[in-house]
């Protein structure tokens, strides 16, 4: 087999030797990381989307999806597009505050009233403005895919904030689940998504804070035994691509992409469904508790980082107010 630093030389060697354009066809053919198994839903709803690009430009307009971090985490296959070593990334609206601060807004705590709000804004024109705030950064995001709400889960049920006292949490590398946590009284701890299961079955980390089918494909079920349902925020996994690999698309294949991403991302709204409910039912038949509660004490926690980025950020401050007052 070969190893992961092979692959990714082989893939950059050949972006590089032939361009993004490069079949006897000429066909242009993008490269697209993402860090989950071929069996999540978004990977699902990619290869849905691949087939329509695929379709409606007469084969002129490829993908082709590395699953599973192949060609690296999150972070380093940004780095890789933005080098242009790949043309696209499945990464997270978390990830991505890094690159462009808009993203921050999906990173506070109980934004969304509901499904239906958060909706509103990823299909919208809030989300719109946002996915286009990065166009300086080098890319541009092309569509959410639904993520569901995050919570803790750990070896023990978090029913109020004072559970994650002195608790050692893992976060993504956004610094508003940093402080997030730590509005909560826990400690965070950032690592990258792979190098989690580990970092729990060590006890690196006391916990960690997901969705529920991530939290099942991880495998982190196996290591940690209850999933508190406190549902902190909505992070929306996001699609990108690089501004030079889109550019070089025609108006009409430009076109092409963006509704077959914009389907696939309605698309994958179903499954994500149903694999919420697949992953709760294996994750329950291997001992995990779904621990329901109230959650009015962690909403009164995390208001202090609403008062903050009106003083701190006035821009993100509007951008929130925007999202709250839909
Ligand atoms: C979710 C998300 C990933 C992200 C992961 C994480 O699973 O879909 O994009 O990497 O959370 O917590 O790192």
């Amino acid at each position: 087999m070969m190893t992961r630093k092979r692959l990714i030389s082989a893939v950059i060697g050949a972006t590089l030797t032939f361009g993004a354009t490069a079949s006897a066809y000429a066909a242009t053919t993008f490269k697209l990381s993402h860090n989950h198994p071929r069996d999540h839903a978004v990977h699902e709803a990619m290869t849905f989307m691949a087939k329509e690009v695929r379709e409606m430009t007469d084969g002129e307009v490829r993908i082709r999806i590395y699953p599973d971090a192949q060609l690296g985490s999150q972070r380093e296959s940004m780095e890789l597009m933005q080098n242009g070593a790949l043309h696209m990334v499945k990464t997270n609206a978390a990830e991505l505050e890094a690159f462009s601060p808009e993203y921050a807004a999906f990173n506070m705590p109980y934004l969304f009233r509901d499904q239906a709000h958060y909706y509103s804004i990823t299909d919208g024109e809030v989300g719109r403005d946002i996915l286009n705030s990065s166009e300086k950064s080098g890319f541009i995001g092309v569509t959410y895919y639904d993520a569901g709400a995050r919570s803790f889960y750990t070896n023990k049920p978090i029913n109020t904030p004072e559970d994650l006292k002195g608790m050692k949490i893992r976060v993504q590398p956004s610094p508003s689940a940093i402080a997030m946590v730590e509005a909560l009284g826990g400690s965070a701890t950032p690592l990258a998504y792979g190098e989690l299961y580990t970092a729990l079955q060590q006890g690196v980390v006391d916990a960690a804070e997901n969705n529920i089918p991530s939290f099942g494909l991880s495998r982190h079920s196996e290591v940690s035994k209850y999933f508190s349902l406190d549902e902190h925020t909505m992070v929306p996994d996001v699609l990108v691509i690089s501004t030079e690999a889109y550019e070089g698309l025609s108006e009409e294949h430009q076109k092409a992409l963006m509704e077959a991403a914009t389907k696939s991302s309605e698309y994958m709204k179903g499954l994500w469904a149903k694999s919420e409910a697949k992953e709760r039912a294996k994750a329950e038949k291997m001992g995990v508790k779904f621990v329901s509660i109230n959650k009015q004490a962690f909403v009164d926690a995390v208001q202090p980082m609403y008062a903050d980025l009106g003083k701190t950020n006035p821009e993100l401050s509007e951008l929130v107010g925007r999202i709250q007052a839909l």
